[in-house]
């Protein structure tokens, strides 16, 4: 059956996957409010289709720092995808390189980082700061195998309380429970895969000198240098001679800053809602970052599950998405396969919401395209009345 949207998706990730692994997949920080709020956000922002234009052909490939993208969306850092799928990371990667777009591998991959740069296509590496020197090398590791885009994330300072994860006993090493066990007996696909292929490990701490336990152990509970800041920021900047990116910013001050300091882009992200519950929605924290970045490119994550979010975001001055939880319900779904479902899916949207909306391609999208931006402005000079 060819799933029709992300929820069908969704839906087919949770049938195969153990429950401790769909809620790592799916859970949010402690009440999941701002996991909601992302979607909320995007359910506010309405569009206003304009009549008669000629939308015969529609272009959406997007320039980003000179690369150009077949569509704007790629797919977010996600830890430990081998859970969902053996060598999740690499099906992942083979899987954005055949749609054109971009993969960022996260520091807490299931295959190592030149595991994936071996596979093709032209993966980005996502930068975790356990402690300093450990991160000094994995950032050397990056540009020795030829990766090109160094994503620093800034929301964890600590690790966010996903209580799933904590009721579910979801550590390293496993605390097994008389239910989790029976909740992995009860999924003998994906039992019978990770019989085949190993558990899944962090693999790039598993093969430096430094992959013992607790570093494992430390970068599955993000538990990062706390005091890592905007000095480290200019030193990281130094190191890495590629594209720099940070993730999770939501305060245009910070976006200024981190421009300021030599990034090359933003990403607008509040971590999926994985982090600080009550933080506000991504989508929201958008227009504010795009101004405060004047003109370096900024992406936006968190919440998009169709293409009409992505029309959205474009049309709020994101120049692309990053999508984390759809692109893997599809790799738990059905491993590759079901990852290029997942972005054909979205491709497919964002065509047909292009066309409906009368707008020849996604280098048109602007505020004119929302509704909000054609109610009336109240003038500071009317009279009061
Ligand atoms: C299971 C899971 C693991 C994640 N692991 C990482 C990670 O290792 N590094 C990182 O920067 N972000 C990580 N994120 C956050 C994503 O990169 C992204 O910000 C978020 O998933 C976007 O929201 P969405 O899932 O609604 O698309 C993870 C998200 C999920 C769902």
């Amino acid at each position: 059956m060819k799933p029709l949207n992300a929820h069908e998706l969704r839906r087919l990730a949770r049938r195969r996957l153990p429950r401790l692994a769909f809620d790592y997949l799916e859970g949010g920080a402690e009440d999941e409010t701002t996991l909601r709020a992302n979607r909320q956000a995007f359910e506010r922002v309405t569009l206003c289709p304009r009549a008669l234009n000629d939308v015969s052909t529609r272009r959406q490939e997007v320039q980003v720092l000179g690369e150009t993208w077949m569509s704007p969306m790629g797919i977010a850092p996600v830890g430990l995808a081998g859970l969902f799928w053996p060598q999740g990371d690499i099906a992942a990667a083979r899987a954005a390189a055949a749609a054109g777009v971009p993969y960022v591998l996260s520091t807490a991959s299931s295959s190592t980082l030149e595991a994936v740069a071996r596979a093709g296509g032209n993966p980005w590496f996502q930068l975790y700061v356990i402690e300093r020197g450990m991160a000094d090398a994995l950032v050397d590791r990056a540009h020795a195998a030829g990766y090109r885009h160094l994503v620093l994330t800034t929301d964890v300072p600590v690790s966010g309380r996903r209580e799933r994860d904590l009721r579910n006993g979801f550590s390293l090493p496993m605390r097994w429970r008389a239910a989790t066990v029976w909740d992995v007996a009860s999924h003998p696909r994906w039992l019978a895969q990770v019989g085949r292929h190993g558990a899944p490990q962090l693999a790039n701490l598993a093969s430096t000198a430094a992959g013992d336990a607790q570093a494992q152990a430390a970068l599955l509970q993000r538990r990062m240098d706390a005091s890592f800041c905007w000095e480290d920021l200019r030193r990281l900047r130094r190191r890495w001679p590629h594209a720099l990116w940070v993730k999770g910013i939501l305060h245009a001050d910070d976006a200024r800053r981190a421009c300021q300091e030599g990034v090359d882009g933003v990403i607008v992200s509040n971590h999926g809602g994985r982090q600080l519950d009550g933080a506000m929605a991504s989508l929201d924290a958008l227009a504010a970052v795009v101004d405060a970045a004047g003109g370096r490119p900024v992406l936006l994550d968190g919440g998009v599950r169709r293409g009409i979010d992505v029309v959205k975001a474009l049309a709020l001055g994101a120049r692309g998405v990053l999508m984390g939880r759809l692109p893997m319900y599809g790799l738990a779904a059905a491993g590759e396969a079901g990852v290029a479902a997942a972005l054909g899916l979205v491709r497919e949207d964002i065509d047909r919401v292009l066309a409906l909306l009368g707008c020849p391609g996604v280098s048109h999208l602007g505020p004119q395209w929302l509704a909000a931006g054609l109610r009336p402005v109240p003038s500071c000079t009317a009279s009061p009345g």
